[in-house]
């Protein structure tokens, strides 16, 4: 894959070369998240990040990534602030916005929106999330994370064993990070959902035709039982029908410390791309989880930045420069990582 100039904008265009290649830049970036160097390598360059879903950590990561290199970000983060709103096509605002911007980041509603927008676009246009279709940052940030917890224990991702748990329809972060694992050998995927959210029929005979054992389940325990990774889920109620609809699905898998204790191996690491819905008649990953050790959701919003600043890196042609425009930071730095 040639990253530089590229959209990105579905995992599919991934091999696992590419992956690598993001992976070693994203390790590259690790001085300057953790606010030990600064670099100023993308400096006059500016982000636009669109933004018109509800959105904290994928949207503030992008610009916090971009400005980590230097780089200015401009917001558009709702429907009804932009000329959308007026009736503008995705081609009049993609001609106009890349006009001001060197780099653009898309989230909408609509499946299929971004690679539209895209094709107009000047510049390159990351998919931040389009509809319940795909969230490709969000994937290679989990794999990462991922590779990275699994090496911890002296594992890999080859006959890795995932359970995946909740709406694996609507979810886009499942879909994208299932595409992902099928590039690695021998997967072991556990499918736990009501069957009505049960993950598309394309992603699972993809997983099989790739040599993967896929097991789906309306059972939690037996399907978190034997896994090295539990990635849980929330209902995506802004995609259901209406509300009432959403409300039937939500809190029928919790996962919490004592189920955790009873039915997962004791190293068994626990994911969410958050955010985790926290109400009472949902919370699907419940907050007395949150002092074990095994609970990576922060790591997973850790990495994202690192992956965010590697694929700038890369689509922008900086990597080779990163480390020349740097300096150490000059402020008092929290201990954070
Ligand atoms: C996810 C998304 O927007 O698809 N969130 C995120 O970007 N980290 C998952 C979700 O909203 O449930």
């Amino acid at each position: 894959m040639n990253f530089v100039g590229a959209h990105v904008l579905s995992v599919s265009q991934f091999d696992r070369d590419a992956i690598e290649q993001v992976f070693t830049v994203a390790d590259k970036m690790e001085p300057y998240a953790h606010r030990d160097r600064v670099t100023r390598v993308l400096e006059g360059a500016i982000l636009g990040n669109m933004f018109f879903e509800p959105s904290t950590r994928t949207r503030v990561s992008f610009g916090c990534a971009f400005n980590l290199l230097g780089g200015e970000v401009r917001e558009t983060t709702e429907i009804k602030t932009s000329s959308l709103a007026k009736g503008e096509s995705f081609y009049d605002t993609a001609r106009v916005l890349s006009g001001y911007s060197d780099v653009i980041v898309m989230r909408h509603q609509t499946e299929g929106s971004v690679q539209e927008f895209a094709t107009a676009s000047r510049v390159p246009v990351l998919n931040g999330g389009d509809g319940s279709n795909e969230h490709p940052s969000q994937a290679l940030l989990d794999l990462y994370t991922i590779r990275k917890e699994m090496a911890a224990q002296g594992k890999d991702i080859d006959n890795l064993r995932i359970a995946l748990i909740g709406d694996l329809r609507y979810g886009r972060a499942v879909h994208s990070l299932c595409r992902l694992l099928c590039l690695y050998r021998k997967v072991h995927f556990t499918l736990v959902s009501p069957p009505e959210l049960s993950l598309p029929d394309s992603y699972v005979d993809e997983m099989r035709a790739g040599g993967h054992t896929v097991i789906e389940s309306q059972d939690l325990a037996p399907g978190i039982s034997h896994a090295d990774i539990v990635y849980v889920t929330r209902t995506q109620e802004e995609r259901f029908p209406s509300q009432e609809e959403a409300e039937k699905y939500k809190g029928l898998f919790r996962l919490n410390q004592s189920i955790y204790t009873q039915f997962c191996e004791p190293n068994t690491v626990i994911m969410h791309p958050l955010p985790r819905d926290s109400r009472g008649n949902a919370n699907e990953l419940d907050n007395d989880l949150n002092e074990n050790p095994n609970l990576a959701i922060f790591r997973q919003t850790d990495n994202g930045v690192l992956v965010r600043m590697a694929l700038f890196a890369l689509i922008l042609d900086v990597v080779h420069l990163v480390d020349k425009y740097a300096r150490d930071v000059s402020w008092y730095t929290a201990k954070r990582f």
